[in-house]
């Protein structure tokens, strides 16, 4: 992917059969990443519970994988039992991969996700001192409202056309050939 120069992996939808990797991915987040990403401490045995909920949850989750790895996930999901004008998004970037502008590419792979399925408005909160997520924000010109221990983050994604699904759907085909074939594994192993 061309936005992640620094980055030698790539981004996909995680399919519904890849929850242990979402999980070991989350498991791998540090003290402090798991403060910015749930707003609170949260225990191994919170993360695993969360991610056996992965589906559960529905929505829509992107995941930047490298060496078979999920590194870093970014999560779309519905405020109601379907999708609506509004939904909320939240993302995970393992420390080891932060500032490499994956988070970034995520943030792109989200809103569109979003515009495709008619939402309106899309929502993320973070901690006030979670200076990233709102740097990311903001180059999507989210509107921030400060609020005492919380900054939510508001976008307006436009509205869905060909381009955009069928841009969406392009890279479902190929994202779901990789997750199959198990395509980088084989090529890391036969290299
Ligand atoms: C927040 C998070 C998703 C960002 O992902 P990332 O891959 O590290 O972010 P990127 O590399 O795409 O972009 C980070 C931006 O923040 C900027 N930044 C980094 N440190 C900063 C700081 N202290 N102050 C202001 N901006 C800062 C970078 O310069 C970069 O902006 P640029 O692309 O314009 O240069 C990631 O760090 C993370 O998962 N953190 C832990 C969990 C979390 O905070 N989740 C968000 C709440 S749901």
């Amino acid at each position: 992917m061309s936005e992640l120069s620094a980055a030698s992996g790539s981004v996909r939808k995680l399919w519904p059969t890849e929850t242990i990797k979402f999980r070991d991915h989350m498991l791998r987040l540090d003290k402090v990443s798991r403060r910015m990403r749930f707003a609170h401490s949260v225990s191994d045995d919170f993360i695993c519970d969360y991610a056996e909920r992965m589906n559960e949850l529905g929505g829509v989750v992107y995941a930047y994988i490298e060496d078979d790895d999920v590194r870093a996930v970014a999560e779309l999901r519905k405020l109601g039992d379907v999708w609506g004008q509004e939904a909320e998004a939240a993302f995970s970037v393992e420390p080891t991969h932060q500032d490499m502008g994956i988070g970034s590419a995520l943030m792109g792979r989200i809103i569109r996700a979003a515009r495709n399925r008619g939402v309106k408005r899309l929502f993320m909160s973070c901690l006030p001192e979670n200076n990233r997520m709102q740097s990311i924000a903001c180059k999507y010109e989210a509107e921030l409202t400060f609020e005492p221990g919380e900054v939510m983050g508001e976008i307006v994604p436009q509205d869905p056309n060909y381009f955009s699904v069928i841009a969406e759907a392009l890279e479902d085909r190929v994202g779901y050939i990789l997750a199959v074939l198990d395509l980088p594994e084989r090529i890391s192993r036969a290299a």
